[in-house]
Parts: C-alpha cells; structure tokens; sequence
C-alpha cells in the first residue's frame, strides 16, 4: 500500500471536513457534508433514536474512516437516553485516516464525552467503560468482518460506508455483503448511502429485504437493508425496474481476496452475457416519462 498519512482537512458545506484519498481517487464524504451525511444517510435511516430506547444497542460500522458516523449515532443515542449501554464493532483499513481526524480536531465539535472516547478508541484500539464498549479493528474488512461474524456480534445497526463500487468494489459483493448480513440481528437494520442497483441486487442475496432510504444533498436516495419489510420505505417503481436491467448484476468475491480489478472484469463480463435489459433502455423509457 501506498504511504497514506498525508490527509488535509477540506471543507464540505455544512461546515465539517473531509479528506481526499490519494489511494482510491475519491474524497471520503460527499461535497455537501460529512455530518449531514453520517445523520442523513446513517444515524437516520438505522433509526437509532428509537432503538436508542432500548437498554443497549450493537452497532457494526464498516469503514469507520473520520469517524463521522459513529461520532453522530452516539450523539443520537445518548440525547435520547444517556443509559443506553452501547457495545461497538468498528472496521478501518487504514489507522493513518482516524489519526489524522483526531489529530485536525475533526470530532470535536460532538458533544462531550464523545470526542474523548474517540480519541482514546482511535489511540488503543479498544475502550470498556460503563457505556461503551468498543473495538477498532484496523485491517481488510474482508479479513475483520469473518472475525466479528465468527465471534456471534448480532449489530442492530450497521452502517456500510467504502469509497464508491466502481472504486472499492471488494467490499459490495454478494459473498462480503452476505457476511455482513451474518453479523445483522432479526430486527436489525443496515443503512448505505448507495443506490446501486448492483448493491441492492446483493444485499437480495444475502436474503435482505432493501428499501429506499431519502436523498440527502444530491438527488440520489441511499439504500436501507432489513430481514423484515416492515419500517422500510418502499422501492419506486423505477428503483424495482432498475433491478432487472444489467446494472443490478452483482459484484462477486468467490474467496474474498481478489483485487478490485478483477472483481470490476468479472462483472463485466457476466453483463456482457446476460440476457437482461441493457440499463440504458431504462434510463431512456424513464427520461421519456419524464417529459411526456
Ligand atoms: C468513504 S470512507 C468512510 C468514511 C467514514 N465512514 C466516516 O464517517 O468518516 C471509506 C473508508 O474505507 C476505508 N477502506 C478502504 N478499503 C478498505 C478495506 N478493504 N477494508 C476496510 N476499510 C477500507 C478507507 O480507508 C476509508 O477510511
């Protein structure tokens, strides 16, 4: 891997900041704001000011990077009720990112203790109080996450943040995804700001039921992932139809240990044999609709 530890804070709308990755091409957050992000995209659609309610809580973050997420779900569970006991898995690949956030004071602005956990999360890798119980674990999610699924970690939120599926698409195939599921209580809920039809296709085969979360800043929804149905906002009749063209092919990892090249060939080339709708017929029937 390429030396990562250079990260400059770059402003986003709503005031907070973000970073560029060399490495992947991409900024961590969307232009329009890492904390509207993390309550839009995350804290919201988990619903976790009402299961913050509950005495305690399981919470798996996926890329934990700046630390924006989880940062804002503990601001929401607490506000709501400051017992809520919070057990906390967290997967990185690369501790030079939280460093570099706790270094620019990125946190700070959360309400107290939470800037101090994080801090002493991102420093030891793990903190017990009578709270928050919480690990770091820094390496390829693909690795950490068989170890939370084997070590029985039932997470009644997940959030599932990577850089974008063209970009990182290792971590939205149906094998990582279906493992990610594994770690997802009955009534649990995943939240991801993707809509990618590829993305939904393979929560579907990890045997989730996927709906649509509200956009928030750009006019894309993200996506809500369930065992139930039940709470989740419903797909459009455009997102349904969308599944069936060859976008909704899914990514593949068989082993879990590709590159991202060739996850990214070997979907290109099931879509080049499929029989499905090629995605730019529906792009054009909804555009027409659109405008008739
Ligand atoms: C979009 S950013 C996450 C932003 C973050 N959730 C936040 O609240 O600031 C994606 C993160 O995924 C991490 N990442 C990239 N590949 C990974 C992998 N294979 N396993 C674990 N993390 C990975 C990157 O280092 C980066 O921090």
């Amino acid at each position: 891997m390429p030396p990562t530890g250079n990260f400059t804070p770059e402003k986003t709308a709503d005031g907070s900041f973000t970073f560029f990755s060399a490495e992947f091409g991409e900024t961590f957050h969307s232009v329009h704001g890492a904390r509207q992000e993390a309550e839009g995209k995350f804290v919201g659609p988990t619903g976790l000011a009402v299961k913050a309610l509950q005495p305690a809580l399981r919470i798996l973050d996926i890329c934990y990077g700046l630390g924006y997420n989880t940062a804002a779900a503990l601001a929401t569970i607490w506000a709501v009720n400051r017992d809520c006991h919070v057990e906390w898995v967290g997967l990185e690949l690369d501790p030079a990112v939280p460093e570099a956030a706790i270094a620019h004071h990125l946190l700070d602005s959360s309400p107290a203790p939470i800037p101090q956990l994080l801090t002493e999360l991102v420093q030891s890798g793990e903190i017990h109080t009578d709270r928050l119980i919480a690990r770091l674990l820094f390496g390829d999610a693909r690795e950490t996450l068989r170890e939370v699924c084997q070590s029985g970690f039932q997470a009644d939120a997940i959030f599932l943040d990577p850089f974008s599926p063209p970009t990182c698409p290792q971590l939205w195939t149906v094998e990582f995804l279906g493992l990610a599921g594994k770690c997802l209580k009955a009534d649990g809920v995943l939240a991801t700001y993707s809509c990618s039809a590829a993305v939904r296709t393979a929560l579907m085969a990890a045997g989730l039921q996927v709906g649509s979360s509200p956009p928030v800043g750009r006019r894309s929804p993200g996506t809500v992932a369930s065992f139930t149905a039940a709470g989740l906002p419903a797909l459009s009749p455009q997102e349904r139809e969308h599944l069936r063209t060859r976008a909704a092919i899914p990514y593949r990892d068989p082993q879990l240990c590709d590159s991202a090249e060739a996850i990214v060939r070997r979907r290109k080339e099931e879509q080049q044999a499929s029989s499905l709708e090629p995605t730019s017929h529906w792009k054009k029937r909804w555009l027409n609709r659109a405008f008739s």
